[in-house]
C-alpha cells in the first residue's frame, strides 16, 4: 500500500487544441471534466507537454477504499479537463498494481520507456523500494535548469523512520544514484519541491493521515542544502485551507512566471468525492519567503502566466434572515461581528435576499466555520470532516444542492463553492438549511456569501 510507483514516458506529436473561453479555477469546488463526470484524479501530478498540461492521478472507486489505477486528464487552461479514462488500468492478482491496491501518489515523468503517448496506456515494468529502504508519499521533481529528476519519500513511521529523502535520480530515470537531501525526524509526507530562479522550496504536510494540517515549507540555494528551518505556508489553523500538499507546477508564461500549490482536500467520508485546493503560491526569494493565500476564484492564463482574482458581490448578515432556531450570534471575529449559527433541518434556516443574477450558471462562496473539531486541536484533526447544508435557489425546493463544510476550527472562517444558477435581476434568495451528515442535520455557521460573474 505504501508503495510508490514511477511511470515514464516517450513523448510524441500531440495536437494542441485551441479555446479562447474563459474558465476560471475554484479551488474546493466540484471540478467536472468536459463530459460532467467529477474530475477524479487524486494526489495528482501535472506535466506540461508541448501546451497541453496532462493531469494523473488516483481513481477512487465510488463506494470503494482501495484503488482503480491511474487516471489521466489533459487541459490547455488548467481549468478545463477531458478524460482519457486509465493512463495504468489495475491487474487483477498483480503483486503490485492489484485493484485491491492504491498506487499512491503516481508521478510522470519524460524518460526511456513504457508509453508513446502521453496519456497511455502504461505497462507495468518494475517496483522498487528506493535504495533498499521503506518509502511512502512519493514526491518527484524535476529541475528545470538541467533537466535531472528527484524523487521525495518519507521512510514511515517507525522510530528510525520519520526523515523525508531527497534522492536523484539517473540519467534514464529508471533507478535512483543517491540521497542528495534527508529532511530528518521532521515526520513530514505529501513532499513536493517547486523551483525558482534562485531557490527550491519544499513543501510538506505532517502525518495526520486523511485530516489536513498545516502544510510547511523549507528553502535552500542548492538541493542538497543546507535548507532553512521549515514554516507554516498558510494561515494558522486553516490546515492550509484544509488541504494537504502533493504537487506543485511552475508556469512559465511569456509575462510572467507562476507558482501554483496542488493540494488534496480529502473527504475521508467519500475519498472518490475528494477535491483539489489549486492556488497560486506567492514567493518573495528576496525576504526568503513563501506563502500560499486564498481565493475563492481565480482566472489563470497560461500563455501569460497572469492570474488575478475575480471579484464578487458580497451578502452579509445584514442581507440575511433566520428562520425557527437559527439565529444571529455575537462573534468578534466575523466580518459584522455577528454569525448566522442554529442552522438545523429545514426549518431553522437562513435566506440572503436580493441577490443580483444572471440568468447563466455563477460560482457563490458560502464563509462558514465548523467548530466540530471538539478539542482535538491540529494535531489529530477532526472527528467529523463535515457538516452538511441545503442550498435552495428561490425557493425552490425540487432542486436541493448540497453543501459540504468541513471542519474549520472555532474563529476560524473558511469558504466553500457552489455553482448556482440565479434569475436575472435582483430579486433572488438563497437559503440555506441542514442536511444529515450520519450524525445530525446541523449546517455549519455563516458568515456571509459572496456570488461571482459568470465564466465567459
Ligand atoms: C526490478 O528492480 C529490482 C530492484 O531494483 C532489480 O533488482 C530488478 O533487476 C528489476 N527488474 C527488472 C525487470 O528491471
Ligand atoms: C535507509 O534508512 C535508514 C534509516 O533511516 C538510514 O539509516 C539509511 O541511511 C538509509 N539508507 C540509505 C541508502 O539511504
Ligand atoms: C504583458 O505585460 C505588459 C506589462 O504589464 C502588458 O502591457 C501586456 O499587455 C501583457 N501582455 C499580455 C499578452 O498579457
Ligand atoms: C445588504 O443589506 C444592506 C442593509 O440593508 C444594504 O445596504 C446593502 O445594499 C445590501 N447589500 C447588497 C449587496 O444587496
Ligand atoms: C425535512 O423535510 C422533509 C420533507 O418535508 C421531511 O421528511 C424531513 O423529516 C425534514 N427534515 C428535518 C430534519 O426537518
Amino acid at each position: 500500500m505504501f508503495r510508490s510507483l514511477l511511470t515514464s514516458t516517450k513523448l510524441c506529436c500531440l495536437l494542441l487544441s485551441t479555446t479562447a473561453q474563459t474558465k476560471y479555477i475554484v479551488p474546493g469546488a466540484r471540478w467536472r471534466d468536459t463530459e460532467g463526470n467529477l474530475v477524479n484524479a487524486h494526489a495528482g501530478s501535472v506535466v506540461l507537454n508541448q501546451g497541453t498540461f496532462w493531469l494523473f492521478g488516483e481513481h477512487k472507486t465510488e463506494g470503494q477504499e482501495e484503488g482503480g489505477g491511474v487516471s489521466v486528464y489533459s487541459s490547455t487552461d488548467l481549468a478545463t479537463w477531458e478524460s482519457h479514462g486509465l493512463a495504468l488500468k489495475p491487474i487483477d492478482g498483480h503483486p503490485y498494481i492489484s485493484p485491491s491496491m492504491i498506487i499512491q501518489r503516481p508521478k510522470v515523468v519524460y524518460s526511456f520507456a513504457s508509453s508513446d503517448e502521453i496519456q497511455g496506456p502504461y505497462g507495468f515494468v518494475n517496483a522498487t523500494a528506493p535504495l533498499g529502504n521503506w518509502s511512502q508519499d512519493f514526491g518527484l521533481f524535476t529541475d528545470w535548469k538541467d533537466g535531472r529528476s528527484y524523487a521525495l519519500y518519507s521512510n514511515g513511521d517507525s522510530k528510525e523512520g520519520r526523515d523525508v529523502y531527497l534522492a536523484s535520480y539517473n540519467q534514464e530515470v529508471s533507478a535512483l544514484d543517491e540521497v542528495v537531501h534527508r529532511f530528518d525526524k521532521y515526520d513530514l509526507e505529501a513532499p513536493t519541491i517547486i523551483q525558482t530562479e534562485k531557490s527550491y522550496y519544499a513543501l510538506m504536510s505532517h502525518k495526520t493521515g486523511y485530516r489536513p494540517n498545516n502544510v510547511v515549507a523549507f528553502r535552500a540555494d542548492s538541493l542538497s542544502g543546507p535548507w532553512s528551518q521549515p514554516w507554516i505556508v498558510a494561515p494558522l489553523n486553516t490546515r492550509t485551507f484544509n488541504s494537504q500538499s502533493g504537487f506543485t507546477l511552475r508556469i512559465q508564461g511569456t509575462n510572467r512566471t507562476t507558482y501554483l500549490y496542488l493540494g488534496d482536500q480529502w473527504d475521508s467520508n467519500s475519498l472518490w468525492e475528494s477535491r483539489y485546493i489549486w492556488l497560486p503560491i506567492e514567493i518573495d526569494d528576496r525576504k526568503r519567503t513563501l506563502e500560499v493565500k486564498w481565493h475563492d476564484v481565480y482566472d489563470l492564463q497560461v500563455q501569460t502566466g497572469e492570474w488575478s482574482t475575480v471579484k464578487g458581490q458580497t451578502y452579509g448578515q445584514q442581507n440575511a434572515t433566520t428562520s425557527g432556531n437559527a439565529f444571529k450570534q455575537e462573534a468578534n471575529f466575523a466580518d459584522d461581528g455577528t454569525i448566522l449559527t442554529g442552522i438545523y433541518g429545514n426549518d431553522s434556516t437562513v435566506t440572503f435576499h436580493e441577490i443580483e443574477g444572471t440568468g447563466k450558471p455563477q460560482w457563490v462562496s458560502f464563509y462558514y466555520q465548523n467548530a466540530d473539531d471538539m478539542g482535538f486541536g491540529d494535531q489529530r484533526g477532526a472527528w467529523q470532516l463535515r457538516r452538511i447544508s441545503s442550498v435552495v435557489v428561490n425557493g425552490d425546493t425540487e432542486n436541493v444542492e448540497t453543501l459540504y463544510q468541513r471542519d474549520t476550527h472555532k474563529g476560524i472562517i473558511l469558504s466553500t463553492p457552489l455553482q448556482l444558477t440565479l434569475k436575472k435581476g435582483r430579486q433572488n434568495t438563497i437559503t440555506v438549511g441542514g442536511l444529515f451528515n450520519g450524525f445530525d442535520y446541523k449546517g455549519a455557521d455563516l458568515e456571509k456569501i459572496v456570488v461571482y460573474p459568470p465564466e465567459e
